[in-house]
């Protein structure tokens, strides 16, 4: 596995190859990353993969400072993944100079939940992709539905721009207790570790009430969501009920469109997101 830094380099080392399957993320990899890697390994050969901690996506109060960054563990793993290249630009090399041209995806998609309390994502996450996709040229590139919102609308701008990046989309890998795995969980202690699939369990248990019991209450079912969270002290930021084709809600009339249950909970400190298709 060759690791790449700068920009040229990459264009130099993957000059010619027009099949490449590109799987980007911000490191400390897991299970779920190398889920993602195994897929694109169907879709595209060779595979590239991308290590770079955004700056431009996380807000003032966020966590980019304390970001686990395992940059020696990652390499092990990426290499038994028989990944080709690894591009992990430093800031110099990604960012030269400030990046003052951004992707701004519409409000109607960006605003909402998790644009609803994290303004800047979007447009940071958006802009970083771009430009990957623009470094590394990939025929396909590998998002997972963990991050439902980020998959959308990283799908939407690659077709809205015309980009020759087909997005595929992975499922979401799990600890054995439901936990969705992600870099964060490792902020929690072992108390909140023993809680956290809580979160699961409550979208679980929203999907059993409108597929077994057939409720369509949507806005009481998602107040018992909260209500769940709340007494085993989550903080629920939203828990919702919405359209798979575009996250919002459906109309009473819309209950027969494939629903998805998306919420973002913070436990303690740590704000954990999951999501489950109904
Ligand atoms: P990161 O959080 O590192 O995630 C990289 C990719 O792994 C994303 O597509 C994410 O959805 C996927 N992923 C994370 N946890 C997963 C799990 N448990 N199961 C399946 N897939 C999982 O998402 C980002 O980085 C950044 O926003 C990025 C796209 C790299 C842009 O900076």
């Amino acid at each position: 596995m060759k690791i790449i830094r700068s920009i040229q380099e990459l264009r130099d080392q993957l000059r010619g190859q027009n099949r490449a399957a590109f799987v980007p993320t911000m490191g400390n990899l897991h299970e779920g990353h190398l889920s993602l890697l195994r897929l694109a390994h169907q879709h595209g050969d060779p595979v590239i993969a991308s290590i770079f901690v955004n700056r431009l996506q996380f807000g003032p109060k966020e966590d980019f400072d304390q970001y686990p960054r395992t940059f020696e563990a990652d390499l092990e793993k990426l290499r038994q993944e028989n990944v080709y290249v690894l591009f992990a630009p430093r800031e110099s090399d990604l960012y030269p100079e400030p990046q003052h041209y951004r992707i701004q995806p519409p409000n109607g998609i960006s605003s909402i939940l998790e644009g609803e309390f994290r303004p800047d994502y979007f447009q940071g996450m958006c802009t970083v992709v771009m430009k990957l996709f623009g470094c590394v040229q990939p025929r396909t590139a590998v998002f997972g539905k963990k991050d439902y919102q980020q998959l959308m609308i990283v799908r939407a701008m690659s077709q809205q721009f015309a980009l020759p990046t087909e997005i595929i989309a992975a499922e979401t890998v799990r600890a054995e207790d439901g936990l969705a795995l992600s870099s964060r969980n490792i902020y929690l202690s072992s108390a909140e570790r023993a809680e956290a699939p809580r979160l699961f369990k409550t979208l679980s248990d929203l999907r059993h009430k409108i597929l077994a019991e057939k409720r369509s209450d949507f806005a009481t079912l998602e107040q018992e969501a909260v209500a769940q969270l709340s007494a085993h002290g989550w903080e629920p930021q939203y828990i919702a009920i919405r359209k798979q084709v575009d996250l919002q809600a459906p109309a009473t009339h819309e209950t027969n469109e494939p629903l998805v249950a998306v919420a973002a909970a913070k436990l303690g400190a740590t704000r954990l997101i999951d999501n489950l298709e109904i």
